[in-house]
């Protein structure tokens, strides 16, 4: 007889019915006449019950032969746990089993993070990385939907590029057939910048590409961005959107991955908590000074490191925006602030708990004159930035956008360490295979 295949996901709406599941066994222990098998199948996991009064021979020999990681299909009834509210069991009738998984190299044991790392196709299995990627997932899903509930477009930029968006020292080069080098893209914003000409609100979302030679919990050499960019909209604006964005993000976490959170034993107190406040919007100039009197040595006109960062963040209970930062420090495409010629509409949000920088912005230069200066300044005339400028000639309008670095707002969410965990496979500086 064969019975309803179900995701362990939705065992409670199958309460006391007989169904078989499919999935892996992550765990098993056993005590005398009775075996407890962990099952997982992607959607969740579930503890199926084996009692030897209640199988046949060949069931009992089944779950006897079970090794961590075999593949299984289990039959049985659906209960609720004894004891935890919204947890179910499963109490098995019959066991089918797939594939018997060699000896597992991951054991339920501390393992060093390079090993782990070696064997990520097979760590990615595990519990905590399993409630990481479904994060992952949720953050994803969480970007579309609030944009599209806003009318804004899906875009899809390029990755083979021949321009530089963010600066030339981070770029990977190919050699592109009779072009010559080329590079991967780092942020495909001056192309959504062309097509936010045409749809007048869009977002990209995909794979941009540093050869960044920083080692460092918060930086990977692939990760994905989320560019967005809206015409009319103007930096204050900017701002905003992007506040709701991040409200938004962290709630449909906080709604929907409930489990997830608790497998990652994450105190979501904090998430919660920001959701009703403003973030607080510090200029550039007074983070510098703030920053001197929390004992920073850093002067006007340097960047913020991650010590700065964490001191501005430290005790805050939102994120914050550092705004308005000195043009001198900041890419060529950025607007000038029309109060002071010195500084250009920009802002970088740092998010709560250690997340650090998780969206950088501006609003951005609309004016043929300036642009065409910004571009001779910095030796980037010619026939690689002549498109981009036109974008300034027919119909110029003010509007700003952001990127927003994936891995960095899924470290904070699922309040993971280092961000090699929050993407499939990892690439850094020293780390590029599996
Ligand atoms: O601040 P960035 O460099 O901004 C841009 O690339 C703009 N063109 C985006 C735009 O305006 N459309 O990068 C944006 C975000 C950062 O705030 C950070 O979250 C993430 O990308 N990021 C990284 N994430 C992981 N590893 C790295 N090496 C990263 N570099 C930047």
């Amino acid at each position: 007889m064969t019975y309803m295949h179900i995701l362990i996901s939705d065992a409670g709406k199958h309460l006391d019915a007989k169904v078989t599941m499919r999935g892996w066994i992550y765990n098993k222990r056993s005590s005398g006449s009775i075996a407890f098998l962990e099952l997982r199948d992607g959607s969740g996991f579930i503890q199926a019950v084996v009692s030897k009064k209640a199988v046949d021979e060949a069931t009992w020999d089944a779950a006897d032969q079970l090794t961590q990681e075999s593949a299984v299909t289990i039959t049985g009834a659906v209960s609720a746990h004894p004891k935890q509210d919204g947890v179910y069991e499963l109490q098995v009738s019959n066991i089918h089993i797939v594939h018997i998984a060699a000896e597992y190299p991951i054991a339920n044991k501390e393992h060093g993070p390079e090993f782990l790392m070696d064997n990520r196709h097979l760590w990615l299995r595990s519990k905590r990385q399993w409630a990481v990627q479904r994060i992952r997932d949720e953050v994803i899903r969480a970007i579309y939907s609030f944009y599209h509930e806003r009318g804004y477009v899906k875009v899809d930029t390029p990755i083979l590029t021949p321009n530089a968006c963010e600066g030339a020292t981070e770029l990977f080069d190919i050699e592109y057939f009779d072009e010559g080098t080329m590079h991967l893209s780092q942020s495909g914003q001056l192309y959504l910048e062309a097509a936010i000409m045409s749809v007048g609100r869009g977002f990209d979302f995909g794979p941009v590409f540093r050869a960044e030679k920083s080692k460092t919990r918060k930086h990977l050499t692939e990760f994905w961005m989320m560019d967005a960019e809206a015409a009319f909209v103007e930096h204050d604006e900017s701002l905003d959107i992007q506040e709701a964005l991040i409200k938004y993000i962290a709630k449909s976490c906080l709604d929907h991955c409930k489990a997830e959170f608790t497998i990652l034993e994450r105190d979501t107190s904090k998430l919660e908590a920001m959701l009703d406040l403003p973030f607080e919007r510090l200029t550039y100039t007074d983070a510098i000074e703030k920053l001197k009197t929390l004992g920073s040595d850093i002067a006007f006109g340097e960047d913020l490191g991650a010590d700065d960062e964490e001191m501005l963040t430290k005790d805050s209970a939102v994120p914050v925006f550092i705004h308005k930062w000195p043009k001198a420090i900041k890419p060529f495409y950025m607007k000038q602030d029309p109060e002071n010629a010195e500084l250009v509409l920009n802002n970088d949000l740092i998010g709560i708990e250690n997340a650090g920088e998780i969206i950088g912005g501006s609003q951005r230069e609309d004016d043929y004159d300036k642009l065409q200066a910004e571009i001779i300044k910095e030796g980037l005339e010619g026939d690689e930035y002549a498109w981009y400028l036109d974008l300034r000639k027919y119909g110029s309008v003010p509007h700003s956008g952001y990127g927003l670095g994936l891995e960095r707002v899924v470290r904070w969410m699922s309040g993971v360490q280092h961000i090699r965990e929050t993407i499939p496979f990892p690439r850094m500086i020293n780390r590029i295979r599996p």
